[in-house]
């Protein structure tokens, strides 16, 4: 994304940018009486858009010390903060459903699995094959991720000192493993940047601004031209690729375009982020840097510590099927939630001093790729480009790479959190 983490409120995909006035549109009602079960959600009203934006963490801090769950008016939804809460939604999708009612995602990108419930969500989800599976990332993807690494650790070394890490190197690395993935061999990177941009942008229009509908559909239409283009050249000639496999499946051609829109909103933006942010907290905690150099184990060890501390979905949508009880908290039926991930798991009832980037403390799991029947589909494929190819071959290339000292790295958002700005030097 060209403006990742904008000033955002919420969207029904995880992450598009809302200026929070518009956040009010379709107000649900604050929680009220509980009939006895459950306690009502505390309002949080003292919570602010640009304070989350800014840095959520402290807001995350006092929202759990009071309570799992918040009533927020400037997001206009719950927010479930402990880990214990969040972990219970991923685990059940009859009583927290993902297809949520009225939803922008299903607008601008049409209806995903994320947005799908099972059984239905089930039959999307399998028909992604083995192109994201481990198997095929092992025999496959991991020579093409080499290369494509080479290529634009490359164009970085070319910008010379003062070259932004993100921009100029992580952006266009993800975003061209993402096309080749998918199967768009008649397509750019920077076309999947624009795409997914854009796309994004739709899914989070509760202004129904008409220029960003306008860019959406123009994105729209450009991915299922790509799409109708590629499928019966794979057909006749497969690959690897979603696409590739999507060509000879049963499947409708608007599921397939759907989940393909989907994924290349979801696919590149995250391993773009996990990769910038744990660069930048190894940069800055030259101990634990110096420990994964002498041992390259530790190059997936600091990649899951980072997804932990600063999950690249912050935050996702669900809705309550039925009235009920969330940890001790009292939700209606028809609540929209949002599942913080961004908070779960920096919880200290599971995480020893969480605010701190620490690879060498004890394993536990994060919830940073979800969990449950939506658990992420590309977390394999996220961990190979990133901890197995990426870090590895940077830090062996540029083994004196800094944090550029003349011009401060921004690092913001909530329902997406990454670096916006991180200029390097070296040399
Ligand atoms: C570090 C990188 C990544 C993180 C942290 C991440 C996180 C997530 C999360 C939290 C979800 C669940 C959202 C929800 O339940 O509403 C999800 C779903 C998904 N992700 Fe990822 N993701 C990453 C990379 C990728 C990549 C690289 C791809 C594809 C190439 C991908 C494809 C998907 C798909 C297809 C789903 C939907 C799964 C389903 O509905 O069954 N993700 N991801």
């Amino acid at each position: 994304m060209s403006t990742p983490n904008a000033p955002t409120a919420i969207c029904p995909f995880s992450g598009a940018a809302v200026p929070a006035a518009e956040a009010a549109e379709a107000p649900q009602v604050a929680p009220a009486a509980t009939n006895g079960a459950g306690v009502a959600a505390p309002v949080a009203d003292w919570v602010t858009i640009p304070d989350l934006y800014t840095n959520p963490f402290p807001i995350y801090q006092r929202m759990r010390s009071e309570s799992p769950v918040h009533w927020v008016p400037a997001v206009n939804r719950y927010m479930v903060t402990s880990y214990a809460a969040c972990h219970e939604i991923e685990q059940d999708e009859a009583r927290f459903s993902a297809d949520e009612k009225n939803s922008l995602m299903k607008r601008s990108m049409g209806h995903s699995m994320l947005r799908k419930d099972n059984p239905e969500h089930q039959v999307d989800r399998d028909s992604y094959g083995a192109t994201l599976r481990p198997g095929t990332i092992k025999k496959h993807w991991n020579e093409i991720f080499a290369a494509n690494h080479e290529k634009y650790l490359g164009e970085l070394l070319a910008k010379g000192p003062g070259a932004d890490f993100v921009w100029d190197y992580a952006a266009p690395y993800t975003a061209e493993n993402l096309r080749l993935i998918c199967g768009f061999h008649n397509s750019t990177q920077e076309d999947l940047q624009r795409w997914s941009q854009t796309l994004i942008d739709g899914t989070g229009n509760y202004a129904d601004d008409p220029e960003i509908w306008a860019k959406a559909a123009v994105s729209s239409a450009e991915v299922d031209a790509a799409i109708d283009e590629m499928l019966p050249v794979l057909a006749k000639k497969p690959d690897h690729s979603l696409l590739s496999g999507l060509a000879s499946m049963p499947i409708p051609l608007e599921a397939i375009r759907a989940n393909l829109k989907m994924t290349i909103g979801g696919g590149l933006n995250e391993p773009r982020d996990v990769l910038a942010t744990t660069v930048w907290a190894l940069l800055k905690n030259p101990e634990q840097l110096e420990a994964v150099r002498n041992d390259p184990k530790l190059h997936a060890v600091a990649f899951e510590e980072s997804v932990r501390w600063v999950a690249p979905i912050g935050m996702y949508p669900r809705e309550t099927t039925q009235d009920g009880v969330l940890e001790g908290v009292h939700l209606a039926a028809g609540s929209r939630l949002g599942v913080v991930l961004g908070a779960a798991n920096r919880d200290p009832k599971v995480f020893e001093d969480p605010e701190a980037f620490n690879i060498f403390r004890p394993k536990k799991p994060h919830l940073g790729f979800g969990g449950g029947v939506h658990f992420c589909a590309g977390t394999w494929i996220a961990r190979a480009q990133v901890a197995q190819i990426a870090m590895p071959a940077l830090f062996d290339r540029i083994p004196d790479l800094r944090l550029d000292p003349s011009a401060a790295s921004v690092d913001a958002g909530w329902v997406f959190r990454g670096m916006t700005k991180m200029p390097v030097t070296w040399g």
